[in-house]
């Protein structure tokens, strides 16, 4: 007789920014997810937070979405609940493929821990600490991993005192600065500051996205861009990293418009393997597992590097910038690609990804919780 198969909830949309990226993200891993083995269950979440099952879900991937008459939707967080109950029973492992505020950030990891559903990626603590740059970077930094140097200020700090805090990034900092919402992604919000007179309306920006903003030391100084780098880390608690890509952003850095909406000969490019020495590409694949155990991740992570570009008699520096617990899923984003290059095709990605999710849950149920 067949072994039953695995049903995989795959939830994508989100209420985030990134919602069209976890649209696209998620047509690609429905299209490869090994079918001899799952049994796929599409679910939708709308830009609202409506949650869709069945061919509203399917029609809000191809961008026909009128959810007006739902097989299966949610609204108020207990009616999400409820939801969440019967999924438990309908669904073996939910494949959360939602970028950003409320899929990257630890908030549905929490509502699926709480119905005790196995779920691929980083749990609560992981995906919450990834996705706040301030605290990811306090982590990186009592983990002694290389980074450049930051300074965080809340939103009401800025707004209370601005030449205080000003005096205060220029005590610890010299520009070029980035100026960063501490809880976002996709670039948006972000600004270099290259003089002072452009560091109030960049506070300003990222101020209207977050109520913690992050200040950091640009890499590269004044007249040159930073190579970005990124390593692919896959595994929960024997992790592994794979070969490193390079970005060459089509912009003066990697933002919004160059990682999405500029195309074709304007294109940002990556180059996989990126060209460097054995000797710092086994400095970085170190560092990028170092990051993912400092952040208590699982599953998988895109830890991505700023290094300062090539100068004669000078050794680059590489810095840690982020780790990203749920990095864009397209058959051509780069974390699939960085596996693809390491001898992982996509589909046995998606199927490892899968397994680890169970493994994951299933270590956890020989926890005790109480005495
Ligand atoms: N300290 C820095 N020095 C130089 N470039 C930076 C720095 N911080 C960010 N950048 C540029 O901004 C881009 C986006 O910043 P990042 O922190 O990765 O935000 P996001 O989470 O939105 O991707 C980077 O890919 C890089 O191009
Ligand atoms: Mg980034």
């Amino acid at each position: 007789m067949a072994k039953k198969k695995l049903r995989i909830g795959v939830l994508f949309g989100g209420r985030s920014g990134e919602h069209e990226v976890s649209l696209l993200s998620a047509a690609s891993i429905l299209k490869a997810l090994d079918r001899s083995r799952f049994e796929i269950v599409p679910i939708a979440i709308t830009k609202a937070g409506q949650w869709l099952g069945g061919d509203s879900a399917r029609a809000l991937l191809s961008g026909e979405a009128q959810p007006l008459a739902l097989e299966a939707a949610a609204e108020s967080s207990t009616e999400l609940m409820r939801y969440s109950a019967a999924l438990t029973n309908a669904i073996d492992v939910i494949f959360p493929v939602l970028h950003g505020t409320f899929g990257e950030d630890g908030t549905i990891q929490g509502l699926l821990e709480l119905a005790d559903l196995p779920y691929v990626g980083s749990g609560v603590l992981g995906s919450a600490a990834g996705m706040d740059k301030d605290v990811m970077k306090r982590l990186f930094a009592a983990a002694g991993l290389p980074q450049t140097p930051h300074v965080a200020i809340t939103r009401s700090e800025w707004r209370a005192d601005p030449r205080r805090c000003q005096r205060e990034i220029e005590k610890a900092l010299s520009y070029p600065l980035f100026v960063k919402p501490a809880n976002l992604g996709s670039s948006v919000g972000i600004s270099k500051v290259k003089v002072r007179a452009e560091l109030a309306s960049a506070m300003d920006l990222a101020a209207s996205y977050d109520r913690k903003l992050v200040i950091e030391q640009g890499v590269g100084g004044p007249g040159a861009k930073p190579r970005e780098l990124e390593v692919a880390v896959l595994g929960n608690d024997a992790p592994e990293a794979s070969v490193i890509g390079e970005i060459i952003p089509a912009k003066e850095f990697y933002d919004y418009e160059a990682k999405y909406q500029l195309h074709g000969p304007d294109e940002s490019v990556s180059v996989i393997p990126a060209k460097l020495t054995a000797a710092q590409q086994k400095q970085i694949r170190a560092i990028a597992l170092a990051a993912f155990r400092a952040c208590d991740c699982a599953g998988l992570a895109r830890v991505d590097f700023l290094m300062e570009p090539a100068q004669k008699g000078f050794t680059p520096k590489v810095f840690l910038n982020e780790i990203n617990t749920m990095p864009g899923f397209t058959s051509i984003s780069m974390y699939p690609k960085l596996w693809q290059a390491s001898g992982l095709s996509y589909k046995e990605l998606l199927s490892r990804l899968v397994e680890l999710g169970m493994e994951r849950h299933a270590e956890k149920q020989a926890t005790a919780f109480s005495r």
